[in-house]
């Protein structure tokens, strides 16, 4: 949501009260917010705490002649990437479908040319009355994206649907619509983290992948707008916000929830899987014995998801695995993406004293069909996002 611009327009309701810690968090994810408030509105929060949390001038007049002079109301209008209506009083629904423009909020609504959505607020018989769920057909017709409302309990006493979202599904309501991106429209699944494979119930084998870089690439991904699918062993780094995230433990459980989300437009395979599991690992925990006799591990091939994913039947247009390796990256690289059969590999050096596994810092070579093209050393993150960027021109 960085740099957005939202018009947030307060209508009168008990609910206006929301729309304060609603602007509170949406500034906090870097989104810009102009309030406007109708006249009702300021019966329930007022211009002057509006304008702090806001850090903006609250435009509540149409025939203000300093603001038209400063910015008109047809401008202010289009100023925003989004018009937000919370609370949107019953009243307010039937000024917008009607197209009744008598007040500078409902102007504005009407003048506009960028997306609009509503938190409607109103007692339960409002909700209910067949105007109200007439107008709603008719602004939803229009466009209009509507966030709730929910049933419970209401400030009037009684109970029952009419009661406003609460902030957090209002956010993320907000985050949606606001989602652009070359991206838009496109599922993306990502491995990422280690896997562990039981030995016991209490110990097992692992590796040093803190699931940074995965984790990075899925931020990045959601950021130009896909849809993620976050299939993550248990990983050092949490997953980001925005994405779906699948927890698993082991490779086969990893395997079995990436067939159960094909097919997806691309795979970014960026998890460490373990190549081996223990076969017949133990229900208990395994003890020392009074003659000091050493427990004996045997093993079995994990299932290569990359190459499954590569070779399988809903094949993604786009398959992206990593290689990590510690000598001959290139050409180990190279290899292992013609074994695969997956169209790009990004290849790093994992070798300790790289410090890449568990840094914060990597250094990599793309290998396409074309050859090996070495990026420089940068953030995880700049990789993810280059690597993202480059996957949105291959698929978008
Ligand atoms: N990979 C996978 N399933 C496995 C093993 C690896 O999906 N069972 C994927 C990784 O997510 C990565 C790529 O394959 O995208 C390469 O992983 P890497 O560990 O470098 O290669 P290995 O398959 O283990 O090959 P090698 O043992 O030859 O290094």
């Amino acid at each position: 949501m960085t740099g957005k611009r939202i018009l947030l327009i307060i209508t009168g309701g008990i609910a206006a009260f929301k729309a304060l810690d609603l602007i509170r968090r949406v500034r906090e994810r870097g989104v810009d917010v102009t309030p406007v408030l109708t006249k009702a509105a300021q019966q329930f929060v007022t211009p002057l705490s509006v304008s702090a949390l806001s850090a903006s001038k609250v435009y509540t007049d149409l025939f203000d002649l300093t603001d038209e002079a400063e910015m008109g109301h047809i401008e202010l209008s289009r100023s925003a990437d989004l018009i937000a209506v919370v609370p949107a009083s019953a009243d307010f629904m039937a000024k917008m479908a009607h197209g009744v423009a008598d007040d500078l909020a409902s102007t504005l609504v009407l003048a506009t040319d960028t997306p609009v959505l509503i938190a409607p607020s109103m007692n339960v018989r409002m909700w209910d009355h067949p105007a109200t769920q007439r107008n709603l057909q008719t602004v939803m017709s229009d466009g209009v994206t509507v966030v709730g409302p929910e049933e419970g309990p209401m400030a009037c006493g009684e109970f029952g649907p009419g009661r406003m979202s609460e902030v957090p599904d209002i956010l993320m309501a907000l985050e949606t619509a606001l989602m652009d991106g070359p991206l838009l429209g496109k599922r993306v699944l990502v491995t990422s983290g280690p896997t562990h494979e039981p030995i016991d119930p209490v110990r097992y084998i692992a590796n040093r992948s803190s699931g940074a870089q995965g984790a990075a690439i899925a931020a990045a991904l959601r950021d130009l707008g896909a849809t993620v699918e976050f299939v993550t062993g248990p990983a050092d780094v949490p997953p980001p916000a925005g994405v779906t995230v699948h927890k698993v433990e082991t490779a086969q459980q990893m395997l079995d929830q990436v067939q159960s989300l094909l097919p997806v437009d691309a795979a970014v395979c960026a998890a460490a899987v373990a190549d081996w599991r223990v076969t017949d690992a133990a229900d208990q925990k395994i003890k020392k014995n009074a003659k000091g006799d050493l427990p004996v591990l045997s093993f079995a091939e994990n299932p290569d998801i990359l190459a499954t994913i590569s070779q399988g039947k809903n094949r993604p247009a786009l398959v992206v695995g990593f290689a990590a390796e510690t000598d001959d990256v290139i050409a180990h690289a190279t290899a292992k993406r013609a074994r695969k059969g997956c169209d790009w590999i990004v290849a790093n050096d994992v070798s300790p004293e790289t410090g890449i596994m568990g840094g914060a810092r990597n250094q990599v070579t793309l290998i396409d069909e074309d050859g090996a093209e070495a990026w420089p050393d940068m953030p995880k993150a700049q990789v993810a996002t280059r690597l993202a960027d480059r996957i949105a021109k291959a698929i978008a």
